[in-house]
């Protein structure tokens, strides 16, 4: 079948824990293996010629985890990303960074400073990291600046402008794999409309062919935007 593409995928990547404990493994043998299958989805998505992939790295609740693996989460993106810059620049892949970075260690802080500043003029594909990010706290992080900025008049325009990133366009299909069917905190006001994909696939067993699958059935998906389409069967 022919497949339409979605102009922005945003992918939940879940179920690196599980997969390494089927394994009798550490958690964080998934998050590396997890880390490999972000690399091979973001090459994919370029190739089939997507302009946004958004990967929801590390979200605001992910800091309830184990000291040691958020430490390791964090260590394992940017020695990641730092040794893939070439590459990334070869391949023209934009790298942005959403959700409160503010509050990320000043190491890491400069880390993706730096990686957005290496790729700005990188036009084929470009991947968005959420970290250290909650929907709810985009909307608040927007809200408090509206209230700074003293706006009267605010409507949706004006709230997508004080998102984090507000040149993004809204997820066409979000994926979330490992079973679980919730958006735990994520794009919650850029998805209202998204159409939404779930795999019991966990993260580090997605291949391209669960790649082609989810973008397949997003192409027999009718996109209503809550209005009536004439001609439908
Ligand atoms: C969810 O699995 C996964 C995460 C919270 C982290 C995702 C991060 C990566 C794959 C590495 C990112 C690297 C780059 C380069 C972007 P889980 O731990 O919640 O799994 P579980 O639900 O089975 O416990």
């Amino acid at each position: 079948m022919s497949i339409k593409l979605p102009e922005h995928l945003a992918i939940i990547m879940d179920g690196n824990g599980r997969w390494a404990q089927q394994r009798g493994l550490n958690r964080v043998e998934g998050h590396k293996a997890g880390a490999k299958i972000a690399e091979n989805v973001t090459r994919w998505c370029a190739d089939l010629g997507l302009k946004y992939l958004t990967l929801y790295a590390f979200s605001t609740e992910n800091w309830k985890r184990p000291k040691e693996e958020v430490r390791f989460l964090f260590q394992l993106m940017v020695d990641y990303l730092k040794d893939r810059l070439n590459l990334l620049q070869e391949e023209s892949i934009r790298i942005r960074f959403m959700g409160r970075v503010n509050e990320l260690a000043e190491e890491t802080r400069n880390f993706c400073k730096f990686m957005e500043d290496e790729t700005a003029e990188c036009n084929r594909l470009n991947l968005i990291i959420a970290l250290n990010y909650g929907g709810r706290a985009e909307i608040v992080d927007a809200v408090k600046k509206i209230l700074n900025d003293k706006l009267e008049h605010i409507d949706d325009a004006i709230i997508r402008r004080y998102l984090y990133l507000p040149d993004l366009p809204d997820p066409d299909l979000i994926v979330r794999t490992s079973g679980e069917k919730r958006l735990s905190n994520f794009l919650l006001w850029q998805s209202s409309y998204s159409e939404l994909y779930f795999t019991d696939t966990l993260w580090p067993d997605f291949s391209k062919d669960e790649l082609t699958k989810a973008l397949e059935e997003y192409s027999r998906r009718k996109r209503r935007y809550g209005a009536v389409i004439d001609n439908e069967e």
